[in-house]
């Protein structure tokens, strides 16, 4: 089980990330259009991290099995919290100005996406996923 994780504390280490995910992808026989729509859900919450919570950590693993080939990845931060999830989950809601589709549109890219947070800790976990021909 191949596993890599980057501690994310600035902008090389979200195209870091991105690397490593598009890499993995490539790597488990995903086309090009998986590749880039991990590594694009991949920079959407890293950049997140940095932006909302200065630092945290990018984990990605294959945790394939006789079934299906599957890349699970999660992004992590102790930063504030997301106050309320299911209006950050909305195309266009930001608390900076900025556009605020990352979340939604990176939930939309992956095959399985789910976030949590508190005050002091967020937590989402993305997969990428497809059967064994
Ligand atoms: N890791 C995080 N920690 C705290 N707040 C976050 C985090 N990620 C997202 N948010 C909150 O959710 C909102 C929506 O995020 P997003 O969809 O990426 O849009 P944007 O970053 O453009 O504002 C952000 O404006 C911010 O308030
Ligand atoms: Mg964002």
């Amino acid at each position: 089980m191949d596993k890599k994780r980057i501690e994310i504390k600035n902008e090389a280490d979200i195209v870091l990330a991105r690397q490593a995910g598009r890499k993995m992808a490539q790597s488990l026989g995903f086309g090009p259009a998986d590749q880039t729509r991990l590594a694009t859900a991949i920079s959407e919450l890293t950049r997140n991290v940095i932006q909302y919570a200065q630092q945290g950590i990018f984990e990605i693993c294959d945790q394939s099995n006789r079934k299906a080939i599957i890349i699970r990845v999660m992004v992590e931060d102790f930063g504030p919290g997301i106050a309320d999830l299911d209006k950050a989950m909305e195309y266009g809601f930001s608390t900076s100005q900025s556009l605020g589709v990352g979340l939604p549109a990176a939930k939309k890219l992956v095959h399985k996406f789910s976030i949590k947070s508190k005050p002091g800790h967020t937590k989402v976990t993305m997969v990428m996923t497809r059967k064994r021909v």
